[in-house]
């Protein structure tokens, strides 16, 4: 019988993704994405389990301890893998959530399995968690989770949180299963958005779809309440500000400006390879301001990093045949010997020299068509001290919502991200520092242990059928 935990945490990624190296060698690294970034200092702090997919396919590996938390993997085979992450989590509700920015692509079969690996998953929550214990369900991947496993556990206190958009009533009627995603959902005693609108579209959607009445954020279903509410996701903010300040960190960091040939402006990317990031729109503005003579090779240069994802997934293996085209042109076009315009690297990095890469970035460039927070936007914010820095934000990003002190954009209008480009580049110091400040400060008070404890303090007195202040 697996070990018993109160506080159990539910999410298709570990902390710690399993991958075989080219010399058929296993490793654990830290796995991609926000959701961990955000998470794992939490689970550090709080203790518990938690439960997700370990990266491979086939048999799971044992549950194991890590920095205090309880592993507690999940098999998939490879056609689930296939059919559930790839398919139903990654061509159908991904693009679906974000917009449609990529037409969404539909089957039965990978609802089919989409059901059973969620089955899976609350089977296992249901024997890791204690008596009453809360179990907090994470993203996407797993929304049918809360219902299925109200089902098998009573009384657990049961929390959803929605990393990415949740989309407008429209555009989520086209989802052939639609009504019982919705009630996956409804099985939480608190369903949780980055945004104050995500939550309005999910109440009001419950009455279209199903008819239920609700009262301010509060659903009425079978006899329970299900509480909806915003709940912004944030950064590890001293822990950011710590690595940015580490000498080791600000030494790497004039290492880079030198290798870049000591550029007067470092435009910097860091995404993961991804069609919402907006990556090829921001290198088309880089191209376009290099082709009007306002940018000049030698005084500004580019960095993209791109971190390789959801690689077998079609719409991903596209995305990278345009963006690394883009790149080689802007490179032929404007580059010189041993002088490149854009710096383009496909690749993972440890948090150390991301860090660096911030402290070293006169200006960020994060230009989501859709996103639903873009902790990589806070990150660069918290890295730069008193140096001033400009972040280029997008209008469509949920840190727009808090970030008001940069410069913010329409990613659908190319002139728009041109112009907020220029203005980044061209501000004054003192003006740059100033923005700054209001944005770190922000930060400081909405860090992700705050995220984490006010979602928490809303569970237990949604779950104790207490009135939690509506938030959004
Ligand atoms: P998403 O969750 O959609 O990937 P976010 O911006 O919210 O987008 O989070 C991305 C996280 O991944 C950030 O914490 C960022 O530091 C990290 N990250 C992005 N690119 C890399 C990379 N190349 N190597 C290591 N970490 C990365
Ligand atoms: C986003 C999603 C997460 C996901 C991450 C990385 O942050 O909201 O659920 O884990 O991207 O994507 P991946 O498919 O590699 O887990």
């Amino acid at each position: 019988m697996a070990e018993r935990s109160s506080f159990v945490v539910v999410a298709n990624r570990l902390p710690v993704d399993e991958i075989t190296t080219p010399d058929g060698e296993r490793q654990w690294r830290t796995s991609p994405g926000g959701l961990v970034t955000a998470l794992h200092p939490v689970l550090t702090e709080h203790g518990g389990t938690w439960i997700g997919w370990a990266g491979g396919t086939g048999e799971a590996p044992e549950p194991f301890d890590l920095e205090g938390i309880h592993i507690h993997p999940v098999p998939l085979s490879a056609d689930e893998l296939e059919r559930y992450y790839e398919g139903q989590s990654n061509a159908t509700i991904w693009p679906l959530y974000h917009d449609a920015v990529e037409t969404p692509v539909y089957k039965r079969r990978w609802r089919e399995t989409y059901r059973l690996v969620n089955q899976r998953f609350a089977q296992a929550a249901a024997e890791v968690a204690a008596d009453g214990a809360t179990v907090w369900v994470q993203d996407y991947q797993l929304q049918l989770v809360p219902a299925m496993l109200r089902e098998l556990r009573p009384d657990l206190k049961i929390g959803f949180f929605l990393h990415i958009p949740f989309p407008p009533i429209e555009l989520f009627m086209q989802m052939p299963f639609r009504a019982e995603v919705l009630r996956g959902l409804l099985g939480s005693d608190l369903v949780g958005f980055q945004q104050r609108l995500a939550a309005q579209n999910f109440v009001r959607l419950a009455r279209h779809l199903l008819g239920l009445r609700y009262e301010g954020q509060s659903i009425q279903v079978d006899g329970r309440k299900v509480k909806a509410g915003a709940f912004p996701i944030s950064i590890d903010t001293k822990e950011m500000e710590r690595l940015a300040a580490d000498p080791k960190v600000q030494a790497r960091a004039k290492e880079i400006r030198a290798e870049l040939g000591d550029p007067k402006t470092i435009i910097l990317g860091v995404d993961r390879l991804d069609y919402t990031k907006g990556i090829e729109l921001r290198l088309k503005a880089f191209r376009e301001l290099l082709s009007d003579g306002k940018l000049k090779v030698g005084d500004a240069v580019m960095v993209q990093v791109a971190t390789p994802s959801r690689e077998r997934v079609e719409h991903y293996q596209s995305l990278r045949v345009k963006v690394e085209r883009e790149v080689g042109r802007i490179n032929g076009e404007f580059g010189r010997v041993g002088v490149p315009a854009v710096h383009y690297l496909h690749q993972s990095y440890s948090k150390q020299e991301l860090a660096a890469m911030y402290v070293a970035a006169d200006v960020m460039m994060v230009t989501p068509l859709r996103d639903g927070m873009n902790l990589v936007a806070k990150e660069y914010v918290a890295c730069r001290g008193d140096t001033g820095g400009a972040l280029v934000l997008s209008e469509f990003a949920g840190a727009a919502t808090e970030m008001r002190q940069s410069f913010l954009c329409n990613p659908h209008d190319p002139d728009g991200v041109k112009d907020a480009l220029m203005r980044a580049v061209a501000a004054e110091p003192a003006e740059l520092k100033r923005r700054m400040r209001v944005m770190q400060r922000h930060l400081r008070t909405h860090d992700v242990a705050q995220w984490a404890r006010t979602f928490l303090d809303a569970l237990e007195a949604a779950a104790e059928g207490r009135d939690p202040e509506p938030d959004g």
